[in-house]
């Protein structure tokens, strides 16, 4: 019986069990076999895997965290260690494989294709830095809970006049950092797809003191002080001593990465993990699928790499101009 392989790899993202569950029981209504490889692409070239039937995916739709593991698997760009993958996937009979992770998952996905096994990737990641798509598999609830600890910082820096500057993931990319600062009001958002100048910043701050505001939240990207190299220990160093308002930084972490899938997460993960299957089945290989404008939609791997995502600079002046 021809088999559908599947597995999860890059960051782990809320939502990932839900595609998982949809691949595996869209593959079995159309009468495959599924195969759920384990950590990444480690468990296809160390042939690590589980079968998995309707009833191994069942309660497994709300859960955060992929139930095969996932891992950044670096041998995997040697062409060597491809042709080993498709190899093992040949001796299990696959007839395609489902990639859930981001881009640089996507790019062992078309490695393999080269090598000649029908692949689609399916954008699973909490940063929703892949250009093809609207949303990713992860996202939402990514920023919901960074949103729901952002608000808790806004209990306690009211209560004692302070200034709160959280540092929230995304890797380059500043989609958490926009949406989660506009959602909780923010004084000022940093990212790095928007020049940022932290005397601004302290004039705005002031602006507002005068007005009689006494507390304050900042929202800035992990790539910001990653790669731009000013951690949110210094912006918050540097507005109190400009300013004289306590201020203290809160990096959030691998917190934003866990719990539950909203809603929104497990209804995408559902529609793309079963488009995924419906392409290979139709013999269809070498896409990514993605969202665009509410609708399912999917591109050629290679063109969905090239892309490039404009950020909302629109969002980002809304929230910026009633910062007031
Ligand atoms: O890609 C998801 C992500 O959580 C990024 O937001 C972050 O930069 C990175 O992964 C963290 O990776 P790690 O789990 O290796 O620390």
């Amino acid at each position: 019986m021809d088999r559908i392989g599947v597995l999860t790899s890059g960051g782990d993202a809320p939502g990932m069990n839900a595609c998982i569950r949809a691949v595996t029981r869209a593959a079995i209504a159309k009468g495959y076999e599924v195969v759920g490889f384990l950590k990444g692409y480690n468990g296809l070239l160390y042939n690590k895997y589980m079968s998995l039937s309707a009833r191994d995916v069942s309660d497994i739709i709300h859960c955060g965290g992929t139930i095969l593991g996932t891992a950044r698997c670096l041998e995997f760009k040697e062409w060597d260690n491809v042709v080993k993958g498709k190899e093992n996937c040949d001796s299990l009979f696959l007839k395609g494989l489902v990639v859930i992770g981001g881009d640089g998952s996507f790019r062992g996905a078309l490695d393999l294709t080269k090598a000649g096994l029908p692949c689609i990737g399916v954008p699973g990641t909490i940063d929703n830095d892949i250009a093809c798509t609207d949303y990713t598999i992860g996202y939402d609830t990514a920023m919901n809970t960074a949103m729901e600890m952002a608000d808790k910082l806004r209990d306690t820096i009211q209560s004692h006049d302070r200034c709160s500057v959280v540092e929230v993931m995304g890797n380059k990319a500043g989609w958490i950092a926009l949406n989660v600062g506009t959602a909780v009001g923010a004084m000022a958002i940093i990212t790095m797809e928007r020049d940022f100048n932290l005397d601004e910043i302290v004039g705005k701050m002031k602006a507002m003191q005068a007005t009689g505001k006494h507390h304050f939240m900042v929202v800035v990207s992990e790539g910001v002080c990653n790669i731009e190299g000013i951690t949110a220990d210094e912006i918050a160093a540097k507005l109190a001593e400009t300013t004289g308002v306590e201020a203290r930084a809160t990096n959030l972490g691998h917190v934003q990465r866990g719990g539950n899938p909203t809603l929104r997460d497990r209804v995408s993960a559902t529609q793309m993990g079963y488009h995924a299957v419906n392409l290979l089945d139709d013999g269809i290989s070498r896409r990514v699928v993605g969202e665009r404008g509410g609708f399912v939609i999917d591109y050629d791997i290679e063109e969905a790499l090239k892309m490039t995502k404009p950020f909302d600079m629109n969002l980002y002046h809304i929230a910026d101009e009633i910062s007031l």
